[in-house]
């Protein structure tokens, strides 16, 4: 059992119209949660908004980890924050010339910062901005969609952001196709934190698949 690995089970995954008892299902087992916002334009697809995420906050006491796929992020930083984020995650490649403008933002709310790259944007884009923030994201699906297949040529990215890092406390992250054989080919790279939404979510034993990530 590693316990420094942190679990964030996907809600993507959940069932919405029963949020809040499958925020329950995972509560005994996990610290964190991951909530995945789409706008339909960095993404393919829209997921939920800022009204939802202040309807968490009041539903649990996890940690909440707000992955934003959205265009111009630094524009929906503060209220995403005021919603109950504990940790804002955004995307380099939404963010153009406002990265650091970004990360500085998302610390004048008190919480913690992530950057995220896709599976097709090298690590050293954003070499510059790894020791800024407290989390950086690879995805290892290209983002839009749960229950996608872990993209294993993105997982060497990890070892390429660790190598960059001057931060022992940096929390490096993977998104997309995570279970229990892929989780762990990330921990061996070096990753210290693994979302998953359908490998958790269909489980018939969500315990049992939370410790296997563990493992
Ligand atoms: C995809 C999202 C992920 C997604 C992961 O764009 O960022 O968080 O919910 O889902 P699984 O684990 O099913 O690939
Ligand atoms: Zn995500």
């Amino acid at each position: 059992m590693t316990d420094d690995i942190i679990v964030s089970p996907s809600i993507l995954s959940a069932d919405f119209a029963n949020l809040k008892q499958d925020i329950e299902k995972v509560e005994p087992y996990v610290k964190w949660l991951h909530i995945d916002v789409m706008d339909g334009h960095f993404v393919p697809n829209i997921s939920i908004g800022v009204p939802v995420v202040k309807s968490i906050r009041k539903a649990t006491k996890l940690f909440l980890d707000t992955h934003l796929m959205i265009e111009n992020p630094v524009k929906y930083v503060d209220a995403f924050a005021q919603a109950g984020s504990d940790l804002i995650t955004f995307h380099f490649e939404a963010s153009k010339n406002d990265t650091v403008k970004t990360i500085e933002k998302i610390k004048e709310n008190g919480i913690k910062a992530g950057i995220s790259i896709k599976p097709h944007t090298s690590v050293d884009e954003i070499k510059d901005y790894i020791n800024l923030v407290d989390l950086v994201l690879i995805m290892t699906v290209e983002p839009g969609f749960g229950g996608q297949k872990f993209m294993n040529e993105c997982a060497d990215k990890i070892a390429i952001v660790k190598k960059y890092s001057k931060n022992e406390n940096l929390i490096i992250q993977v998104d997309g196709g995570i279970n229990n054989e892929t989780g762990k080919i990330c921990t061996c790279f070096g990753a210290n934190s693994l979302v998953a939404g359908n490998y958790i979510y269909k489980s018939n034993d969500i315990k049992e698949a939370v410790q296997l990530l563990h493992l």
